[in-house]
């Protein structure tokens, strides 16, 4: 069972997750695949819907960067890190895990 199938998560281009009532946003870099909360956190907006280079995925709104792999965030105006969860890759199945 899996969250969502790793060949249809293409790198560049970050989807929206929602399980266990959590919202998360999940993005490739070639073989890896990352899970960060989906809510940066400077205001209310969705880090699915920004913009993904690398590690790096920039907020729409106001221009934040966070590492995918850490959380941290790399620039103003966010100031604090978001939630990262880990993800494990089985064949074909990727599967978030959100306690
Ligand atoms: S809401 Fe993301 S940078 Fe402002």
């Amino acid at each position: 069972m899996s969250d969502l199938l790793f060949d249809s998560i293409v790198e560049g281009k970050p989807v929206k997750l929602t399980k266990n009532g959590k919202e998360l946003c999940v993005a490739r870099v070639g073989n890896e695949v990352f899970a960060i909360e989906d809510n940066c956190s400077h205001q209310d907006a969705a880090l699915s819907e920004g913009e993904q280079n690398g590690y790096k995925i920039e907020c729409w709104l106001h221009a934040a960067e966070f590492d995918l792999r850490t959380g941290a965030a790399l620039c103003p105006p966010a100031t604090q890190a978001v939630k990262t969860y880990p993800v494990s890759i089985d064949g074909n199945n990727v599967i978030v895990e959100v306690l």
